[in-house]
């Protein structure tokens, strides 16, 4: 089933086409990434499929044509997004920041009252949830300053967990972390996906994205370049002409 339809996505910034007809497809259950130069549009499609910013073609979701929605709306239908610079409120603890993502949306008023008698509430039980599959409950308490860059944007994941995505698209999630620390995030995005989550990756670190993803997505200058298998994606010309043979000569 799709989940997912991007039909001649348009975005413009005074003369800079930063998406240009982008058409793109994902399966209910997918982990699929999107990778890219700097400047490709990565960041820009993330904000225009969540409502965030003005753009023109059409985006279906579930079947139904939410381009008219506003981005609370479409969150509120299960498109959550993390953002490439991570925002947390620093005067709550990570449980109370998850707790104002789930009660934002309010999506788990429609969990049945057998979760509810005598144990948590629903909103606890998603933040619960959300915690043991980023492996932070133990942080919990804790103020977002306390914790290490890798924890915080694990915060960030966990948050858009608790707000009960259908899909999640994850922007940059690996930025700022070591190669142990990024191993750990996508063995949890990989555990999220495996909830039934579907989840679109936008990272720089290939290691991760060849590890983790099972379609990838190439963009450049705003342009579908390349679809296909981690593999496929590797081998395809025009891929490294434009990014990957740019990424292994970075330091
Ligand atoms: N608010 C904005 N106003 C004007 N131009 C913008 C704006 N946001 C993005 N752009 C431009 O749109 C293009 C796409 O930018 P975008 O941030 O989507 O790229 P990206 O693929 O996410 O890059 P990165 O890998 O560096 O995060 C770039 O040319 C960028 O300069
Ligand atoms: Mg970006």
């Amino acid at each position: 089933m799709t989940l997912l339809e991007i039909k001649k996505l348009s975005v413009t910034f005074g003369g800079v086409r930063a998406l240009d007809n982008v058409d793109l497809e994902l399966e209910a259950g997918t982990l699929t990434g999107l990778i890219g130069p700097n400047g490709a549009g990565k960041t820009t499609f993330i904000d225009a499929v969540t409502g965030m910013v003005e753009s023109r073609g059409q985006v279906l979701f579930g079947g139904a044509d939410i381009s008219h929605d506003a981005p609370h709306q479409r969150a509120a239908k299960g498109l959550l997004r993390t953002f490439q610079t991570l925002e947390l409120f620093e005067d709550l603890t990570v449980e109370q920041n998850l707790l104002a993502a789930a009660e934002q949306t309010g999506w788990w008023q429609f969990i049945s009252d057998a979760v509810r008698r005598g144990g948590p509430t629903p909103a606890n039980t998603v933040v619960n949830q959300s915690l043991e599959l980023v492996g932070l409950s133990d942080e919990r308490r804790r103020l977002p300053a306390e914790l290490s860059h890798g924890q915080r944007r694990l915060v960030g994941l966990a948050r858009a967990l608790a707000a009960g995505p259908k899909l999640l698209l994850l922007d940059e999630p690996a930025a700022g972390l070591d190669s142990n620390e990024s191993l750990i995030l996508g063995q949890q995005i990989r555990a999220i996906a495996e909830t039934g989550v579907t989840v679109l990756l936008v990272d720089h670190d290939m290691s991760l994205m060849l590890d983790v993803c099972e379609v990838i997505t190439v963009l450049d200058f705003g342009k579908i370049i390349a679809c296909g298998s981690p593999q496929q994606i590797q081998d395809d010309p025009a891929v490294v002409a434009a990014y990957l043979g740019k990424v292994a000569q970075q330091p």
